[in-house]
């Protein structure tokens, strides 16, 4: 059964299991699409959303086909000195993973990530996602330091945007523990404004690998940059949607 408990003025929805909170995000995700079938999604890569794609690929797939994708982040290598976009089939690249679990199934009318030309042209992506309405709805999560939005590591700026940036060794770490494969070094990624701009967040947490840090952002005194994921306490349609594991520390 879920639960709702509201800590520093945030209301968060607790679920028993991972699959309960993928299905609840699915459900609201449906909801909006059901009433704008052509909205904007900017969407995320890792562990976390999995399981809510799976759902969406197995029973939603013709609803999304109008929808817009920005992605948060992909991954970059250093090729001789010059910073370029890993290839598009890398098997951890983030284009890779996002056709295997969703866009492969969903056939979008049109997909977007960040890329070189945000490295040539400063706030490329960023324009994109203007130029085309801007976001509606954005799904997150966030890493064991605290990054969100893509990779924004403690520290990052609030007013960041798009850009070039050198993956921490921590966050490296853990990604290769999750996929077996060398993380790359560098990522492009979207900025926590760029994040926070978005009229309506999904914010998904799981497992007990994120309670500590859940607890870290839900009993900061106030936003900091030094915890990436306070931000999001900013933000006034963020839902806070967390399974019982990543909760435990918060009782
Ligand atoms: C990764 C990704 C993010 C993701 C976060 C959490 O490094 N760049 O988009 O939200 O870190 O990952 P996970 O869901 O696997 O814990």
């Amino acid at each position: 059964m879920d639960s709702e408990i509201t800590i520093n003025g945030i209301r968060l929805t607790i679920v028993e299991t991972y699959e309960e909170m993928c299905r609840l995000a699915a459900d609201m995700l449906l909801e909006r699409i059901r009433v704008n079938p052509a909205m904007n999604l900017l969407l995320p890569t890792g562990s976390t959303p999995l399981g809510l794609y799976g759902i969406l690929t197995k029973e939603y797939s013709g609803a999304l086909g109008q929808a817009t994708f920005f992605n948060m982040d992909e991954y970059c290598a250093s090729l001789k000195g010059q910073i370029a976009l890993i290839p598009e089939t890398h098997p951890a690249g983030y284009r890779n993973y996002m056709q295997e679990n969703l866009f492969g199934r969903v056939l979008p009318k049109a997909t977007h990530f960040p890329g070189i030309e945000n490295v040539q042209e400063e706030g490329y992506y960023d324009r994109l996602i203007e130029d085309s309405g801007g976001i509606d709805l954005c799904l997150n999560a966030m890493g064991e330091d605290g990054h969100t939005f893509g990779f924004n590591p403690p520290g990052t700026s609030f007013s960041s945007r798009t850009r070039l940036v050198k993956v921490n060794e921590g966050t490296r770490g853990v990604n290769k523990n999750i996929t077996g494969m060398t993380t790359p070094e560098y990522a492009i990624t979207v900025g926590l404004l760029t994040g926070m701009e978005s009229k309506e967040i999904l914010f998904l947490v799981s497992g007990k690998r994120k309670a500590d840090i859940l607890r870290k952002v839900m009993l900061a005194q106030e936003p900091t940059p030094l915890i990436p994921a306070t931000i999001l306490r900013e933000h006034h349609q963020c839902h806070w949607i967390v399974d019982e594991k990543a909760a435990v520390n918060l009782k």
